[in-house]
C-alpha cells in the first residue's frame, strides 16, 4: 500500500512496545492512527505521543480477546475516520514459560485469548471494509516462534504458529480471489519491549494460585541473553513500513534464526526429527 497519508491505521497493543513504535511511525507518515489497548493510563500517553507528531489519533480501549470490545473498535474508528485502511493486529502477551506438565489452564486460555483471538476478531471486523474498497493492508504480529518451536513456550508458540498460519490462509484467499488488500506477518526474534512484564495484563479470573517455579525448563534464565539481542521498536516500525509500502508477506528482522526455521523444514521435508533444545536456542547462546 502506498501514499499512506491521509489514510486511517488501527494499531493493537499500540500502549507500548512494537505496537507504539508502528503507531509513531503510521503518524509520522500521515496517517490517522487509532491507538488500542488494554491498558488504559498508557494508552493515554501514547495517543498523546503520536498526536504530539502531529497525527490524528484516536484512543480506544481495547480487549482485543474480546468480541465485544473488538466490535466497538471498529465502530469508533469508523466513526471518527471511516472504514480503516491498514490494521496492525499487534497485541499479545506471554505466560510464564515452562515445562507442558507445569502450564495452568489459565495459562493457555489467557495466551490464546489475546494472541489466537485478537487476531481472529480483528479479521472478522476490519477485513470486510477492506475487501469491500478494495484496497488495504493487515500486518499480523506472529513471532519466530510462529516459525519454530521453542521449549518451556507452550502457548505462546501455539498461539503464534496459530497467528503464522492464519495471516497465510488470508495471503491465500486473497491472493486466489484477485483482492488488491495485503497481508504481513511480522515474525520478529527478540525486541526490546516490555512483553517480560506481561502479567500485568492478565485478568483476575485467569490468574492462579502462584505455585513453585519449575525445577528445570524456565526460559527466564535466558532473559539476558535475549536482552542482548534485542532490538529497538522502532527499527522494527521501519522495517514493517517498507513491507506495507512494497506489498510483502513475510516480514522476517533477524538472520539468525534462519538455521533453526531450515532445520524444521528439513525434518518435515525429510520426514526426520524435529530440531530440539539446543538447535533451537544455539543461535542466541553461540552468537
Ligand atoms: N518483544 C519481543 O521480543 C517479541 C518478539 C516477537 C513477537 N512479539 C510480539 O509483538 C507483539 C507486541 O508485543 P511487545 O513485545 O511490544 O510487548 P509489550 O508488552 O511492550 O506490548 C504489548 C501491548 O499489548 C497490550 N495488551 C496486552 N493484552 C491486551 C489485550 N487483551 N487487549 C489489548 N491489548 C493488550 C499491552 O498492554 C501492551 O501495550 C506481541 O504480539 C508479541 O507477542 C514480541
Amino acid at each position: 500500500m502506498q501514499d499512506l497519508e491521509g489514510k486511517t491505521a488501527v494499531v493493537t497493543g499500540s500502549a507500548s512496545g512494537m505496537g507504539l513504535a508502528f503507531a509513531e511511525c503510521l503518524g509520522s507518515e500521515g496517517m490517522n492512527v487509532v491507538l488500542a489497548d488494554i491498558e488504559e493510563e498508557a494508552l493515554r500517553t501514547a495517543t498523546a505521543r503520536v498526536e504530539a507528531l502531529g497525527a490524528n489519533a484516536l484512543a480506544v480501549v481495547t480487549d482485543v480477546s474480546d468480541e465485544a470490545s473488538m466490535d466497538h473498535l471498529g465502530d469508533a474508528t469508523r466513526k471518527a475516520f471511516g472504514p480503516a485502511h491498514l490494521v496492525c493486529l499487534n497485541a499479545g502477551v506471554s505466560a510464564p514459560t515452562g515445562p507442558m506438565d507445569t502450564l495452568t489452564s489459565n495459562d493457555w486460555s489467557w495466551t490464546l485469548g489475546v494472541n489466537l483471538w485478537g487476531v481472529i476478531h480483528g479479521i472478522r471486523v476490519f477485513l470486510p471494509e477492506l475487501k469491500a474498497r478494495d484496497e488495504g493492508h493487515i500486518v499480523v504480529t506472529a513471532s519466530v516462534a510462529g516459525l519454530t518451536s521453542y521449549p518451556w513456550l507452550g502457548p505462546y508458540n501455539a498461539s503464534k504458529h496459530a497467528a503464522t498460519s492464519i495471516a497465510e490462509t488470508l495471503y491465500s484467499e486473497l491472493a486466489d480471489s484477485g483482492s488488491k488488500v495485503r497481508v504481513s506477518c511480522l515474525c520478529p526474534g527478540a525486541v526490546a519491549t516490555n512483553i517480560g512484564t506481561s502479567e500485568r495484563n492478565r485478568p483476575k479470573e485467569l490468574e492462579d494460585e502462584k505455585g513453585p517455579p519449575p525445577a528445570q525448563g524456565d526460559l527466564s534464565e535466558f532473559a539476558d541473553t535475549f536482552g542482548g539481542f534485542a532490538k529497538p521498536p522502532a527499527e522494527i516500525a521501519e522495517i514493517v513500513l517498507a513491507a506495507i509500502v512494497e506489498d510483502r508477506f513475510w516480514i522476517e528482522t533477524d538472520d539468525y534464526y534462519r538455521e533453526p526455521i531450515r532445520a524444521r523444514h528439513h525434518s518435515i521435508e525429510n520426514r526426520t526429527e524435529p530440531p530440539a533444545r539446543g538447535m533451537i536456542l544455539n543461535p542466541y547462546i553461540e552468537n
